[in-house]
């Protein structure tokens, strides 16, 4: 099996504050302060349940990749899933010989928990944007 548990689920929101207090208080679950994260232009609030994470992104500076989605879902939406896995150049090998697209110059960069990560193209997985993280 190539992809393991569910790290998170990402979902951008138009107002980081009040994403946050939906979360904790209408929710009722643990979050983190706000934190910037510049070389990914996004800032993040963490959310902690039991089972995964819930990672709330904001754009960060004028260049954020994330940006243009806000712009086309002024309310929010989900923007991505992170799928863990044990060795991220064997998972991108293999899901590459199977034809699969990995965004970017294809090489695993730092990502928000500083561990390595890639993103898959949302036309080759259902429509849906996939983080891999090595775990
Ligand atoms: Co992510």
């Amino acid at each position: 099996m190539l992809i393991g548990r569910l790290n998170h689920v990402a979902i951008v929101v138009p107002d980081l504050a009040a994403a946050a207090s939906t979360y904790a208080r209408t929710l009722g679950a643990k979050v983190s302060e706000p934190v910037d994260l510049p070389l990914h232009g996004v800032t993040t609030v963490f959310v902690e349940l039991p089972n995964t994470k819930i990672e709330l992104l904001y754009p960060l500076g004028e260049d954020s990749p994330i940006a243009p989605f806000l712009e086309k879902n002024p309310s929010g939406g989900m923007h991505h899933v992170c799928y863990e896995v044990d060795d991220i150049y064997a998972a991108r090998d293999q899901l590459q010989a199977e034809g699969a697209r990995v965004l970017g110059d294809g090489e695993p960069r730092p990502g928000a928990h500083d561990k390595p990560v890639l993103f898959l193209h949302p036309k080759d997985f259902c429509g849906t944007l996939v983080e891999l993280e090595q775990v």
